[in-house]
């Protein structure tokens, strides 16, 4: 079981070209298919039918969305997400920084949360799906 506190977590303040957000990550905040899929593709991912997307989240362990803090429109920043059989083995999938917030720390930290949970669910062997350019990112 994941405890509450780990369901959402707020980020320290980054600072960000000069300019101080704040972030949490929530596993619990609805995801609006759309800005998901914009953010994948801010990153230079392939569309993607909605409803195929929307049945891949269904069935997957552990979708961890990471936010900017604005009182009206907090705005989905990154995202990662897990596959797995929630015992031994799970797969991570579909981490992805908004290119102008990469850089700061952003995707460390989300992987460390990510990580974090998944110990939480007592998850032995953890594996991460990318590209081979950026495997040293891990
Ligand atoms: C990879 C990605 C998530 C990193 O996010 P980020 O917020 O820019 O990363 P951070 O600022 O936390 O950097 C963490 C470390 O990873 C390294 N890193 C960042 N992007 C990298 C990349 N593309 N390749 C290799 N290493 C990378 C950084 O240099 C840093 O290393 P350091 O701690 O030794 O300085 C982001 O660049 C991204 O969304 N890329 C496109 C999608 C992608 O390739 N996702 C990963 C595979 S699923």
């Amino acid at each position: 079981m994941i405890s509450k506190k780990s369901m959402e977590q707020n980020l320290e303040n980054v600072s960000l070209k000069q300019i101080s957000l704040s972030f949490f990550f929530s596993q619990s905040k609805p995801l609006d298919l759309i800005e998901l899929e914009q953010l994948l593709q801010s990153v230079g991912w392939g569309r993607r039918p909605m409803r195929r997307v929307q049945k891949a989240l269904d069935n997957s362990l552990l979708k961890v969305g990471l936010w900017q803090h604005d009182p009206k429109f907090p705005r989905l920043v990154g995202f990662a997400r897990c596959t797995g059989d929630g015992v031994l083995y799970a797969t991570v999938w579909d981490v992805a920084i908004n290119p102008v917030y990469q850089g700061f720390g952003l995707g460390k930290e989300l992987m460390a949360y990510v990580i974090q949970s998944l110990k939480e669910m007592n998850i032995e062997r953890v594996v991460l799906f990318a590209d081979p350019g950026v495997i040293s990112f891990l």
